[in-house]
């Protein structure tokens, strides 16, 4: 969909739909200066279909002296209580309905979002993020979609930047969940590590270590994981120079499929575990965004990419292995995984000495239980980056909910014969697995976000569809913006 800045009044636009967002305290006034036909036509609304409520959409037929085709009303909720994200979502409503009904050139009124000190942008991103959809395996791929968006204001530099940054921003998140909603025969580590390479750029250096390299730098819990797959390991390092100082440090779990390995999972739901690499593809997400808008930042990705399978040469549980700093670790159960391949990534990170390590993975059903499909599950050892991560999820709507690391719950961890299990069992799992991690971080500030609740979406949501979410990239996009 193309956007364009048009500065003419609404009634001058030509196009399918003309998008009025409104409060509920619309009739009565807001809209006076559209002329007596327009406000007519808010009033029969207003009288009996539509209250203006957050989310609400109408379509009607367009009043007279107006070139728009149709107009759609947008509730916002009541004035005094809209907000960034209640924008959001009636973008996201008015694009899927209007998508529906196949129009194709939309333009945006914004005397009303204005007035409200919010941003068009806002509503840009909505849109654009509810417009995604997943045709690669469907023989119809020609699903409607809309074209154009014209946002009616007068042009600036700041508004260009911020559409721009919209733009940027779903279409990484649109990358992120291609690459998570692709099933596990077509999205290997192999086609992970490819999908990381294809963002090489100008800043941009990605490389990955293999098998063998792997095992040089003692990654034995890594390579644990993957040990039952026929499928290489591909261990991928993304290096983004746009700054000065110490880089953060992204990590993104990438198990691209997780049968849990010896200890296997039951077969309902299995299917679902394509997308236990959404941490990972969250992390490309953000890294394909910085790199696009040449953000002045140092940034590390790493993705410790490997499936997780049963066979012949896989895991046991009761195995124990090295981990990368010597850590001896045994392997209760092989299902715990991906704290076994964060475990060395977060070792790993330290060599790049820096000024923050934020893990995000789907790591645990009980994070699932605990906060279901609203927040974010986090828990780490910084408080500053901590609360870096609160507000910038309240911002983007990403929103996270801090969990307690109580030294009680280290006991869970303690083996009898190596350094520490994987697991503790299933109750307080959601808590116990950051413990392992937090093990292995040591005293780099470090946060972990567990996203197993929201990366997958059961029932659309105003903005995002159905299947993956693409959740943490604007979160963290919104952290590397602030550093
Ligand atoms: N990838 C799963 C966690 C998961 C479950 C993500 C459901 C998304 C939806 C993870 O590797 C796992 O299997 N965790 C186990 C840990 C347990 C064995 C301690 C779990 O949560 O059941
Ligand atoms: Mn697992
Ligand atoms: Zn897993």
């Amino acid at each position: 969909m193309d956007i364009s800045v048009i500065d003419l009044r609404e009634r001058d636009c030509a196009c399918d739909a003309l998008i009025l967002p409104v409060t509920e305290e619309a009739a009565a006034g807001q809209y006076d200066y559209l002329g007596s036909a327009a406000v007519q036509t808010l009033k029969k609304a207003f009288s009996k279909k539509f209250s203006g409520k957050k989310a609400e959409v109408l379509l009607l037929p367009a009043p007279q002296g107006f070139k728009a085709e149709w107009i759609l009303l947008a509730g916002l909720g009541k004035k005094a209580e809209v907000t960034a994200e209640g924008l959001r979502q009636a973008a996201g409503k008015s694009a899927s309905y209007l998508k529906d009904n196949g129009m194709k050139k939309v333009a945006l009124s914004c005397k009303i979002i204005s007035s409200l000190k919010l941003k068009p942008s806002l509503f840009a991103e909505g849109t654009l993020l509810a417009l995604y959809s997943y045709f690669r395996y469907k023989k119809e791929k020609n699903g409607s979609t809309l074209d154009n968006l014209i946002v009616l204001s007068t042009p600036s530099k700041l508004l260009k930047n911020e559409l721009d940054m919209a733009v940027t921003t779903a279409s990484a998140v649109s990358f992120a969940k291609d690459l998570i909603n692709t099933p596990s025969n077509d999205m290997t580590p192999t086609h992970l590590a490819k999908a990381a390479l294809s963002l090489r750029g100008k800043r941009l250096s990605v490389r990955v270590i293999e098998r063998k390299d792997a095992q040089k730098l003692g990654m034995g819990a890594y390579l644990a994981v993957a040990k039952g797959s026929h499928e290489p390991p591909k261990f991928v390092v993304l290096e983004y120079k746009g700054g000065k100082g110490a880089p953060v440090v992204l990590i993104g779990k990438s198990i691209t499929f997780d049968s849990g390995g010896i200890s296997l999972k039951p077969a309902e739901g299995m299917e679902k575990m394509k997308y236990d690499m959404a941490g990972g593809a969250a992390v490309l997400g953000v890294i394909k965004a910085v790199s696009e808008s040449g953000l002045p930042v140092n940034l590390v990705g790493l993705l410790p990419a490997t499936e997780n399978l049963p066979g012949g040469s896989a895991t046991r549980p009761g195995d124990v292995v090295k981990a990368v700093g010597g850590k001896s670790v045994e392997i209760i159960n092989t299902d715990a995984e991906g704290r076994l391949v964060l475990a060395d990534a977060i070792s790993y990170a330290k060599r790049f000495r820096p000024r923050a390590v934020v893990d995000i993975a789907t790591l645990t059903g009980a994070c699932s239980i605990a906060l279901g499909g609203e927040a974010i599950a986090m828990m780490g050892n910084d408080s500053g980056l901590l609360d870096a991560l609160k507000r910038c999820g309240d911002s983007v709507y990403e929103r996270v909910w801090e969990m307690p690391l109580f030294e009680e719950y280290k006991e869970n961890l303690k083996s009898d014969i190596a350094d520490i299990k994987n697991t503790g069992g299933k109750n307080g799992s959601l808590i116990t697995s950051a413990f392992f991690l937090k093990e292995f971080a040591g005293d780099v500030p470090w946060v972990h976000l567990d996203i197993a609740g929201t990366a997958w979406v059961e029932k659309e949501k105003p903005y995002i569809p159905k299947g993956a979410s693409g959740v943490g990239v604007r979160l963290l996009l919104e952290l590397v913006k602030g550093m």
